[in-house]
């Protein structure tokens, strides 16, 4: 698989790491930076993997900022990327066989290098479920990247709300 990785200053080494640990599961890793220490933003690199992933020109993308929520949130402003910010299997399972993450996050100063390694490569072997349900709720959510209307509509779920009273939904 091709796969984009990007990181801040705060957890390079812990970005290399991880770099390393896919190219020796056989992956073509390409490394967006940061590629030192010297003090940097953390947008650069998540819009930097977001558009890779976005415009298909690499499959998946792992960022990897402090805590993670700066990259991830940056990430996620690029139309297309789909990223979660997880710290553990579950989550990561989930994001991908239900919302077809295609970008996943993790907070390097929170989670160690040895458990992401794992949860990265569970993320990456898993499939995606597409079930009617999935499709749609990933339409929504992608349509909000383009639409000013989940600004300015606040009736725009009431046709899954009122699915959800009917008792279609199953949890
Ligand atoms: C450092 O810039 C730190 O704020 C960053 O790595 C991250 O934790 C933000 O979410």
């Amino acid at each position: 698989m091709k796969i984009a990785i990007g990181c801040d200053h705060i957890v390079t080494d812990t970005k290399i790491k991880v770099a390393d640990f896919l190219k020796a599961k056989g992956h073509e890793v390409i490394d967006v930076g940061t590629y030192d220490f010297t003090r940097t933003h953390y947008p650069i690199f998540g819009r930097k993997v977001g558009v890779l992933v976005a415009t298909g020109q690499v499959d998946q993308g792992v960022v990897i900022c402090g805590t993670g929520v700066g990259i991830t949130n940056s990430a996620n402003k690029v139309p297309g990327v789909r990223c979660a910010l997880v710290r553990d299997m579950t989550s990561a399972l989930y994001a991908k066989k239900e919302l077809n993450a295609n970008v996943i996050g993790f907070g390097g100063r929170i989670t160690g290098e040895f458990l992401i390694c794992d949860i990265v490569e569970a993320f990456l072997n898993e499939n995606y479920q597409a079930t009617p349900e999935n499709e749609a709720l990933i339409t929504q959510i992608d349509q909000m990247a383009h639409n000013d209307e989940v600004i300015e509509n606040q009736d725009i779920f009431n046709e899954f709300i009122e699915k959800w009273d009917q008792g279609f939904y199953h949890d």
